[in-house]
């Protein structure tokens, strides 16, 4: 028996043998910069809470710098305040990036937050690799601290003045500043932020402290002392590194607990990652772990707000530090906001309004031949866009997929369901993508009415 069709015509997606349907209960709303909902700043200003990113200097220009500044009210620099990149040969000092973040916020009507004065990592290597007396170490540290606060004197509303001081157990991290200098370089280091800035609150940071465990009982002990002593703390960051459906039970609980010993409390870090690919089912649950995250803060008033660590996955370290772990912050890759983002906006009191634009499927027949047949399905998207789909479809006359490309394509019965591969789940604003699947037939092989499911 001759071939009905050879070889792959677009028209005939176009003709009787196509349907076209709308992907409802998929759409996520077009990029926030075009889109008509409060921008996140907004509703968090109206409930007197900071949103805030981690911010790379250089990308802050195009839709990355739009969305950086419609969306947040607090920005922190997500490296160039560290001291490598400051005084990466001593003496030699480097404020391009942070100065241009600084500048790009004050222009933006934005509060910045310093990251990070004493810290582990990202030390220069003369700092690392140099043999330091007690004295020399302290002298050290309050240059390097007074320099840097002096330079942003004033312009900087927090800072996080120590990070990561504890290990999991509650002990002090054997550290360059804890081994030579003792566990009092933190109150040290506070005391010299606090003489170079009587403005700017400042913070001790960490992670895995957002529930209640020994670690963040060690910090909270720490913070009593400290402001027992009179030592100049004002604040208490709780990262959030978070992993997919594990927000700690106790986390609204521990900020209370530190919000009662009369500091600020900040989530500083936030990104909830998973095992990539994305679905529409992981991105659900990661929505609403971002609002149970939200909604703890908004619920203690010394919390005083949330900043995403990136705010677009094509600016997030996960990828590279937690092989096979991604997708951890509000906007995908390509700037469409994911269901996290509407979950932050839920969380801070705004409606989301669905989106004006819609995104359709068109199912084709491209080949068939006296036993199988080769079909393609293209979603197009125009005034919305999707950062994961489904398409499903029931076969009318006994079809059977046998296989599928560039989706995976499951089928019980006649009810087949086909969900986006690993590399193509993002559909933008004006843009497409096509599955294609081979299949058995035999009387006939119409058309199927394309559903959302
Ligand atoms: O700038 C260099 C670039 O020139 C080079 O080509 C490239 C090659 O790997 O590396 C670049 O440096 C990277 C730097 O980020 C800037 O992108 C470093 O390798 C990389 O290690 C560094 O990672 C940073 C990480 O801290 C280091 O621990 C992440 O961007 C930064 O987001 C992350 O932030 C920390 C917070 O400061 C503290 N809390 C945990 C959080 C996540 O680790």
């Amino acid at each position: 028996m001759r071939s009905l069709r050879s070889g792959f015509s677009p028209a005939s997606l176009l003709t009787g043998a196509a349907t076209l349907v709308t992907l409802g209960a998929l759409l996520v709303a077009a990029p926030a910069a075009q889109a008509a909902d409060t921008p996140l700043r907004d509703l968090a200003a109206a409930k007197g809470k900071a949103i805030g990113t981690a911010v790379t200097g250089s990308k802050l220009t195009g839709t990355y710098g739009d969305i950086a500044g419609a969306q947040f009210n607090w920005l922190t620099p997500g490296n160039a305040m560290k001291w490598e990149t400051v005084e990466p040969s001593r003496g030699t000092y480097n404020w391009a990036e942070a100065d241009q973040i600084v500048a790009f916020a004050q222009a933006h009507n934005q509060q910045v937050r310093g990251h990070t004065l004493v810290w582990h990592s990202q030390n220069p290597d003369w700092l690392e690799n140099g043999t330091w007396t007690p004295a020399e170490l302290s002298t050290l540290l309050q240059d390097h601290i007074s320099t840097e606060v002096t330079r942003y004197k004033g312009r900087l509303a927090a800072w996080d003045v120590v990070n990561e001081p504890f290990n999991e157990d509650g002990t002090y991290r054997s550290t360059l500043w804890y081994n030579g200098l003792g566990a009092d370089y933190i109150a040290q280091a506070l005391t010299w932020a606090r003489a170079a800035d009587a403005s700017a609150k400042l913070y001790i940071n960490d992670y895995n402290v957002e529930g209640v465990n020994a670690k963040s009982t060690a910090l909270y002990n720490l913070v009593k002392s400290l402001k027992e002593r009179g030592v100049p703390i004002d604040g208490v960051g709780l990262q959030a590194h978070l992993i997919l459906g594990q927000v700690p039970a106790t986390f609204q609980q521990n900020i209370q607990r530190f919000a009662d010993l009369g500091v600020d409390v900040a989530i500083t870090e936030l990104d909830i990652r998973m095992q990539l690919p994305a679905s529409e089912a992981k991105l659900t649950q990661q929505a609403a772990d971002y609002k149970a995250v939200l909604d703890a803060c908004v619920a203690v008033s010394g919390c005083s707000g949330v900043t995403v660590w990136g705010f677009t996955d094509s600016d997030s370290w996960i990828p590279d530090v937690f092989e096979g772990y991604g997708a951890a912050t509000p906007y995908d890759e390509n700037y469409v906001p994911k269901p996290a983002y509407h979950a932050i906006a839920t969380a801070l009191g705004g409606t989301t309004t669905p989106p004006t634009g819609a995104c359709t499927a068109t199912y084709g027949v491209t080949s068939q031949w006296n036993t199988g047949f080769t079909g393609q399905v293209r979603i197009a998207c125009s005034g919305a866009a999707l950062s994961a789909w489904r398409v499903s479809w029931s076969f009318g006359a006994g079809q059977r997929i046998t296989q599928a490309w560039n989706a995976t394509c499951t089928q019980t019965g006649a009810a087949v369901s086909c969900v986006n591969a690993s590399y193509n789940g993002t559909v933008p604003n004006g843009g497409s993508v096509t599955f294609g699947f081979n299949g058995a037939w035999s009387g006939s092989n119409p058309v199927p009415a394309v559903t959302v499911g």
